[in-house]
């Protein structure tokens, strides 16, 4: 058997597949899948419960999905009642986590330290689908927020980026300040409309492209940041089917998050487990070797 371990910085993983944020929710029927997996990230977490944005928040688009959820969760405190089931994935748990202010991100940190449960954290920096929250994009504030938050927990941190901003500062920020990683990449903000009925087809009018039609946008982000910065990475986006996670790792990703493809087929993440294990024995290659091989 081709051995599927790889590490983001100090999180190692049993094999290089994980659950993208927002995807799974807390459903107990995606335990055997998530026990399957390297690792789930969970539904990005804010500090008071946050209801969305208003209906409709998803539409289907031409090779992919816009969705305007907009960070409906039942806030840090809320995820008590979710603890007997986290406590069921024997695989990686990693929380996503969200402030609105620098003292946010702080707090929530320190709440989820407190629940001794997730084995990692992924920070979003990335939601396009909030209005507050973005003033973490300039580069100063940021490095101070990174900076601080590395002082909090000694766990393995990851940061999610979002492609539209300065992508390659920020992982090379991340890498300065000793993050295990970075995500790349969360959606894209666009827009759909319906011509027939000539309005907007989400209730918020904007929402974040996911599927298909970004990954080479993704691969684009995942090979210019290995090359020019060389932090671990995990890649995200447009990752339907077995071959689009090789393409990831080709271009230096060390795992890959499987986000909308999920809801087409709920057994993907474990295709695509199945997929790597036999690619890498057809090739004669391990993983390590395929990681960044067109670099
Ligand atoms: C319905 C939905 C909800 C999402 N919620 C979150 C979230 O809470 N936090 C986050 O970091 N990303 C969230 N995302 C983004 C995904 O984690 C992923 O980055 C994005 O969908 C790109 O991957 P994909 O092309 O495989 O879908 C969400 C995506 C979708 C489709």
């Amino acid at each position: 058997m081709s051995n599927l371990k790889t590490h983001i910085g100090k999180l190692e993983l049993k094999n290089p597949v994980l659950i993208a944020s927002g995807i799974c929710g807390f459903a107990e029927e995606n335990i055997d899948v998530l026990n399957k997996v390297g690792g789930t990230i969970f539904k990005t977490v804010t500090l008071n419960p946050t209801n969305g944005n208003c209906p409709p928040r998803v539409v289907d688009t031409y090779e992919g999905m816009l969705n305007s959820i907009g960070l409906e969760n039942p806030g840090v405190d809320g995820i008590k009642d979710k603890l007997s089931y986290i406590k069921k994935i024997r695989t990686k748990k990693i929380a996503s986590f969200l402030g609105f202010d620098e003292k946010e991100f702080y707090l929530i940190l320190k709440k989820l330290e407190n629940y001794k449960i997730f084995d990692a954290y992924e920070l979003n920096l990335s939601c396009p689908n909030v209005k507050k929250g973005k003033w973490f994009y300039n580069l100063k504030n940021l490095r101070k927020l990174l900076k601080n938050i590395r002082f909090i927990t000694k766990k393995p941190l990851i940061a999610k980026l979002s492609p539209e901003t300065q992508v390659v500062k920020i992982a090379q920020i991340c890498k300065e300040l000793g993050y295990d990683g970075v995500t790349l990449i969360n959606t894209y903000s666009a827009i759909a409309v319906d011509y027939k009925e000539q309005k907007f087809c989400l209730g918020n009018i904007f929402g974040g492209l996911s599927g298909p039609v970004i990954k080479p946008l993704a691969l684009r982000w995942v090979y210019e940041v290995k090359k020019s910065v060389g932090i671990n990475i995990i890649g995200c986006g447009g990752i339907i089917e077995g071959k689009d996670a090789i393409e990831h790792f080709l271009v230096g990703a060390s795992a890959v998050q499987i986000g909308s493809g999920y809801f087409r087929n709920p057994q993907l993440p474990i295709e695509v487990v199945k997929f790597v294990e036999k690619y890498l024995k057809e090739k004669r290659v391990s993983l390590k070797d395929l990681i960044g091989k067109l670099i």
